[in-house]
This record gives structure tokens, C-alpha cells and sequence, in this order.
């Protein structure tokens, strides 16, 4: 196993440093340019200058699948074959673009997956080997979503993909994600490593979900280290551009049955970084500022190695839910995030629940069986308008093992009930009745959004512990977990007809306080808040691409 806190004692304290530091607080923020600098503001779209581009498909979404059948068990669309319409949809579900705003001569494009101030960090990759329609030779390609096509970076044999992939069900291929820390730094100064990860999860969420929707399956494979991950997608590479931090690869499995295996063999792995890699990459901004973000991705970057990861010790039940009348396609094209929250909308009780049951890591559902371990988070929401539901703040323990531990941390507040309603599979309970809505938004750095919706919530992980058990590359995986639970909140909102949005910005001690917490068993990683969205009537909308 993987075990790389006692091996390395500094990159953990580096780990427990930067979290520390990168903490917003009342007096002061954490550290950043605290202006926008527009002479350095990156360039939107990495692309790889003289790779060949390969155009992917615009699959228009159609009525099917519905967007309950992919999250019910055994209830998915057949799985779909491997080929140039499918991979198109793919990416057109996950990473692509959903829209371009306007105001005024300004424009912005914005994408399927969310990111945090839309800098988009993530960048998305193909390894496959021959797929109809789109490629005879196995290939390695960066994803391009300004034009919705493949940059082919390079090419190797089919031998050499067989041993790549054996062990997985053909047509098993691969999607890895990278983040350019520099994007969100530009803005964000050192917090900035935070907000990549969380969009690292928000993007894998997104192509698990747009998996399910072809019938196929998606896994992390977590075995795999830092510099197998660069080999495989060739970031390795000298280049004067920024860099490109691998974060992670995935199966996309085409079939209801997802393998355990989490690896690659080594001696296939090796090799691609001897291949002939193709294409350069294009410089974003002219100059930048080192925030110390490099410090903190050398210390999370993991060793390769198998991980024997805690399971779940009694996993949530099914519970039936009555399905959303709604399209899953168009619900993922046309998630957005609300500027600002109306302050009237109310969520019925029952929309609630089932919100927060589809947060629950379900054995065998999407999202969450593409990661191979445990919950680790928790939300705490700050309930402001759900009928017939008190407002206070409440408790959603997403792992039941860690209740007691919660119980023990909270020293102001203690879980008692479940609330009226709630069903017997959903770990629910009552922390305080009282109006939340200053707190909520005082917490999320004054923002309305956080105080006028249903409801907001703050992620809060079990920190230290997973932390000292793995190792520091535990840390950003922890943020995967928050993203995941993002993105799928986002589509959660968009189903029920109201809409959502991420909360990167909070103060994380004072919301630590809140809870009674002390010590650092447990941190809050991320806030969300859902409700009734308020339009920006001065923006216009056009579409992703050219028509
Ligand atoms: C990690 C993360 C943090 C975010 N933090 C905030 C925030 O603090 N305040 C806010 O208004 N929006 C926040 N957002 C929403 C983004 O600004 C929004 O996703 C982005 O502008 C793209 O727009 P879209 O979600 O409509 O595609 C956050 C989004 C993410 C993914």
C-alpha cells in the first residue's frame, strides 16, 4: 500500500502549512494580487500549436435518457459502442462548451463542467485505441473545447495499447485531467491550488455523470503516480508554456460492470514518454506570479503504488425516488450558476431529501462509484426555505461510521433528531432550529447567494485522519470529493427547476466555530448554496458553437 505520510513527514506539514495559510479569514484574506491584472489574464483555451485536429460531433440532446435513470442502479441506457458519435458526446456532456455570455463587446464562453471565477484549470485528455469513425492507430490527445475537437499528440502501436488496457473490458479507453495552476492564481493568489482541485472534481464528476448517460461506467485509477501520469499524457515535456499538473486518470468502461482495478501495468506506462509527441503547447499569459502553488503540487504529488483504502462500513440503502420529468442531456447543457439567489423561492421537503440522498455515496450508483474510497465529507446546510422544514442548521452524514466522531468534535451543537419526514436512508439530523441566513452569508465572505436560496451548506472533511492514514496526495483528492459532490448539486438544482452555485470564498475558522470544532479532525472544504435563481437580464446568451 501507499503510504506516504510517514515517508514523508515534511510534504504532510507542507500539506498542514498551506491549508493553514490559504485560510480566508475575518481580518485578512488569504494572499492574493487583490486586484485583477488584465495585461497578465490568461488567454481562455490551451491549445497545442501544429497537432493535428481531429472534429468531434455536436450531438444534440434528445429526450433520453431521463435524468433519474443513470443515478438508479441497473436502471442506465444499454451501454452505448465505442465510437466517434459516442466519444463526441462524451466530451460534448462533460468538458465542452454550454454557451457564450455577452455584455456589451465582451464575451465569455462558459462550459459544461463548473470552475471556480470560470477560469477553467482543467484540461482533458483521450488514450484509445482504434475507435470507429475516429482514429485506425491507438492515440494520445488533448481535448479542445474553444472548437470541440481532438489535438492528436501522439500515436503507438496496437501491442502496445493491448498491454495497456489489459484487464479492462474492451473497449475500455482513458480520460486523464491536468490543471494549469497559473489560471486560477492569476486571480486567486495562493488559495488558487484549492479552487483547481475543486474543479478537478467538478470535471470528474461531470464525465462520470456523461458516462452514465451512455451506459458506460467510469473508474479512477488511483494506483497510478504522478509521473506515470505526466508519461501517459506527456506533460512532461520542455516547453516555455505553463505548466500542466497531471491530476488523474480514468476508465471509462463501456459496460454495467466496473472492474476493480485501479492500475496500469508499470512497464507499459514507462514507454510513452519515448514516444514522438506532436503539437506545442501556446503561452497564456506573458508573464506570471509564483504564489507558491508549485510547493504545494510538488508535495501532494503521489507515488505510485496500489491503495488498500477503508470501505464504508454499512452503506446507504435505496431509496426510491420519483423521477424528474426532465431530459439528463439538456439538464447537464444547460447547468448554470445563479449570480444571485431571489430570497423567495422554497424547495418542497420531499425535493430536499432526495437532493441530499443523491449526495450519498449509494454502492454501484453514479457518481460517486468512480472513486475508490470512503466518503470523507460531511454537509453541514443552513436551511433557510424548505416547507414544512425548520430553519437551523442540520447535519448530513455522509459515511455513518464517522457520526460518533462528528458528535465528539461538535462541542456546541449535537446531532439529535431526524428531522419530520425525513426517510429512514437518509442520515439527517437537526443541529440547531434558528435563522441561518446572516451566518450563511457573513460565512461565504458576505455573499448574498449564500443567505437568500432554500438552502447552503459547507462541506466539511474528515481531514487529519485520511490525511496521516494515506499521505499528503490524499489532500487534493479530498477536493475531488467536494467537486463530485458539486457538480452533481448543480444537476440536482437544474432537474428540480431552480439552480445552484459553488462557494469557494468562505472563512474557514469562523465557520469551524460555528460547529464548535476545534483542532483540525475536521475541515470545511467548500460551500454551495441552491434556490431560486435572479437572471442577469444585460447578458445575452449565444450558442457554444458555431451553428
Ligand atoms: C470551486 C468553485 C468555487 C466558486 N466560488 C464562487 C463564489 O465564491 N462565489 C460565486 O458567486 N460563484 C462561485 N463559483 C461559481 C463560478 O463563478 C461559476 O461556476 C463560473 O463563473 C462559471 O459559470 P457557470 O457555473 O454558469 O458555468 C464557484 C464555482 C466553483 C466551481
Amino acid at each position: 500500500m501507499t503510504r506516504s505520510s510517514a515517508d514523508d513527514p515534511d510534504r504532510l506539514q507542507a500539506v498542514f502549512a498551506y491549508h493553514q495559510a490559504t485560510k480566508h479569514r475575518f481580518e485578512a484574506y488569504a494572499r492574493g494580487p487583490g486586484y485583477l491584472d488584465w495585461a497578465t489574464q490568461p488567454e481562455p483555451f490551451r491549445r497545442y500549436v501544429g497537432a493535428r485536429l481531429i472534429m468531434l460531433h455536436r450531438v444534440p440532446p434528445g429526450d433520453d435518457p431521463r435524468y433519474d435513470a443513470v443515478f438508479a442502479p441497473g436502471q442506465g441506457p444499454a451501454p452505448a459502442p465505442v465510437n466517434l458519435r459516442s466519444v463526441s458526446q462524451l466530451f460534448y456532456d462533460s468538458l465542452a462548451l454550454s454557451a457564450w455570455k455577452r455584455l456589451g463587446d465582451t464575451r465569455w464562453a462558459l462550459r459544461v463542467n463548473a470552475s471556480s471565477g470560470n477560469l477553467h484549470p482543467t484540461e482533458g485528455y483521450l488514450i484509445c485505441g482504434p475507435v470507429e469513425g475516429l482514429c485506425d492507430t491507438p492515440m494520445v490527445c488533448h481535448y479542445a473545447p474553444q472548437v470541440h475537437g481532438l489535438e492528436v499528440l501522439a500515436e503507438f502501436g496496437a501491442p502496445h495499447w493491448g498491454a495497456l488496457c489489459t484487464g479492462f473490458p474492451a473497449p475500455t479507453f482513458f480520460i486523464g485531467l491536468t490543471s494549469i495552476h497559473w489560471r486560477e492564481a492569476w486571480k486567486y493568489g495562493q488559495r488558487a491550488y484549492r479552487y483547481c482541485m475543486h474543479d478537478a472534481g467538478h470535471a470528474l464528476g461531470a464525465i462520470s455523470m456523461a458516462a452514465a448517460g451512455l451506459g458506460w461506467r467510469t473508474r479512477l485509477l488511483d494506483a497510478l503516480g504522478a509521473e506515470d501520469l505526466a508519461s501517459l499524457m506527456g506533460t512532461f515535456r520542455d516547453h516555455d508554456a505553463e505548466r500542466e499538473e497531471p491530476d488523474m486518470l480514468i476508465a471509462c468502461v463501456p459496460a454495467q460492470q466496473l472492474p476493480e482495478q485501479t492500475a496500469l501495468p508499470d512497464a507499459v506506462v514507462r514507454p510513452f514518454a519515448a514516444l514522438a509527441w506532436q503539437g506545442r503547447p501556446n503561452q497564456l499569459s506573458p508573464s506570471h506570479v509564483e504564489w507558491g502553488i508549485e510547493d504545494i503540487a510538488r508535495a501532494v504529488r503521489k507515488p505510485r503504488g496500489e491503495v488498500q483504502y477503508e470501505r464504508l462500513a454499512s452503506a446507504p440503502s435505496l431509496w426510491p425516488l420519483e423521477p424528474h420529468p426532465v431530459s439528463l442531456r439538456r439538464t447537464i447543457r444547460q447547468r448554470r450558476s445563479a449570480v444571485a439567489m431571489d430570497g423567495r423561492t422554497r424547495l418542497s421537503r420531499v425535493g430536499f431529501y432526495r437532493m441530499l440522498y443523491r449526495t450519498l455515496a449509494v454502492p454501484g450508483t453514479v457518481p460517486f462509484s468512480t472513486l475508490p474510497w470512503k466518503p470523507h465529507l460531511h454537509l453541514v446546510l443552513f436551511v433557510h426555505r424548505v416547507d414544512d422544514l425548520a430553519a437551523g442548521l442540520y447535519l448530513l452524514v455522509r459515511d455513518p461510521a464517522q457520526r460518533e466522531a462528528l458528535q465528539a468534535a461538535f462541542a456546541q451543537l449535537s446531532p439529535c433528531q431526524s428531522p419530520p419526514g425525513c426517510p429512514e436512508q437518509l442520515p439527517l439530523y437537526c443541529l440547531i432550529e434558528a435563522q441561518t441566513q446572516t451566518a450563511a452569508r457573513q460565512i461565504a465572505c458576505h455573499q448574498d447567494i449564500a443567505g437568500d436560496g432554500c438552502f447552503s451548506l459547507a462541506m466539511l472533511a474528515e481531514y487529519r485522519a485520511p490525511l496521516e492514514r494515506y499521505g499528503p496526495w490524499f489532500y487534493p483528492r479530498l477536493y475531488w470529493e467536494a467537486g463530485m459532490i458539486g457538480q452533481l448539486l448543480y444537476l440536482e438544482a437544474e432537474a428540480a427547476g431552480i439552480r445552484a452555485t459553488g462557494i469557494g470564498c468562505f472563512f474557514d475558522d469562523p465557520m469551524h466555530e460555528v460547529l464548535g470544532l476545534a483542532g483540525d479532525a475536521f475541515q470545511d472544504l467548500y460551500h454551495f448554496t441552491v434556490g431560486g435563481a435572479v437572471e442577469d437580464t444585460r447578458l445575452t446568451t449565444e450558442p457554444a458553437y458555431p451553428v
